[in-house]
């Protein structure tokens, strides 16, 4: 029987695959341990279940090498995790892919609905008990049936985004690092961006994609243009977000990940036609159930000595 550390509380059923191993799988506290805690506790452990807002880097893997066979991110990113150094001490890796495409695309294309149609400035205005009745002219928002959507970074959930666009009437191009030999790829990210009336951002946190969005890029973009980014913030320079709704650079965004979580840009969170969510993009139920299992199979996996499907290859 393996003992595996769990970051924090987690709801019934998503610890199942490693308890119906025979493994021992617990938090310690109702609150999620802080990094000290997990290097103090780390080295008492087989696997360690962590989420994205867990860092796991060479203080957590030193305190956990000798040990620590595998750790098991609930989150399909893993910039979290230092998974260079986790292999150079035999640590394995696992994430959740596959598991939560569709409801991260659902959520991605509720932003750029809410973005584009300004729900949430109108939303507030009732509840404010500021609305007055109908204007004519109130919350003019953009359409997104015949818009073109350009999809950055075309993995399983920018694909996913891209069924729904074409659902709703869209014209769908996309961009990503290989040319996908697909219809509708743009090879230059440049000529995307200025030709789309909306972009959403579906790439990875690394070193390349830190910053993609800066604010040279934003000026590339059409004054009518709406942004979402449910990826990882800093893929987007805020600030820059910030100005060029601010000065009117593009329309709207409809935003879900941040810079530095759970800190927003105070002048983002003041800027017009910004739609801001807490990082929900995979949460419903059932997709975070099967994020939690998953990450528990993986580890389960490693533990029996096997290669599970959801290994992080680096
Ligand atoms: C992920 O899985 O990487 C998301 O950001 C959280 O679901």
């Amino acid at each position: 029987m393996a003992r595996a550390l769990v970051t924090r509380p987690l709801p019934e059923g998503w610890l199942d695959p490693l308890l119906a191993a025979g493994h021992h799988a617990a938090w310690l506290d109702d609150e999620p341990l802080t990094h000290d805690q997990l290097v103090r506790v780390v080295g008492e452990h087989d696997a360690l279940i962590c989420t994205i807002t867990d860092r796991i880097d060479d203080e957590v893997l030193d305190a956990g090498a000798g040990r620590l066979r595998v750790v098991g991110n609930i989150g399909v990113g893993y910039d979290n995790i230092d998974v260079a150094a986790a292999m150079a001490r035999g640590i394995a890796v696992c994430n959740t892919p596959g598991v939560l495409d569709e409801t991260t695309a659902d959520l991605a294309f509720l932003l750029l609905l809410a973005a584009s149609r300004r729900a949430s400035d109108a939303e507030a205005t009732l509840r404010n008990g500021a609305w007055t009745g109908f204007r004519i002219d109130a919350f003019l928002g953009v359409d997104v049936h015949g818009a073109t959507l350009g999809i950055v970074g075309f993995g399983r959930i920018g694909q996913a985004m891209a069924r729904r666009a074409t659902g709703f009437g869209m014209n769908v191009l996309h961009h990503s690092r290989h040319d996908t030999g697909r219809e509708g790829y743009v090879s230059d990210l440049d000529d995307l961006l200025a030709r789309v009336d909306a972009v959403s951002l579906h790439v990875p946190l690394t070193d390349e994609t830190r910053g993609l969005i800066d604010a040279r890029r934003l000026r590339l973009m059409q004054d009518h243009a709406v942004l979402v980014n449910t990826a990882r913030g800093p893929v987007v320079d805020e600030e820059a977000l910030a100005v060029a709704l601010e000065d009117g650079e593009i329309f709207a965004a409809g935003i879900d990940v941040f810079e530095r979580e759970p800190q927003v840009h105070p002048r983002l969170l003041a800027a017009p036609h910004a739609v801001l969510l807490p990082h929900i993009g995979s949460a419903s139920e059932a997709t975070r159930r099967r994020m939690g299992r998953l990450a528990c199979e993986g580890a389960v996996a490693v533990l029996a000595g096997e290669q599970p499907p959801n290994l992080v290859v680096y």
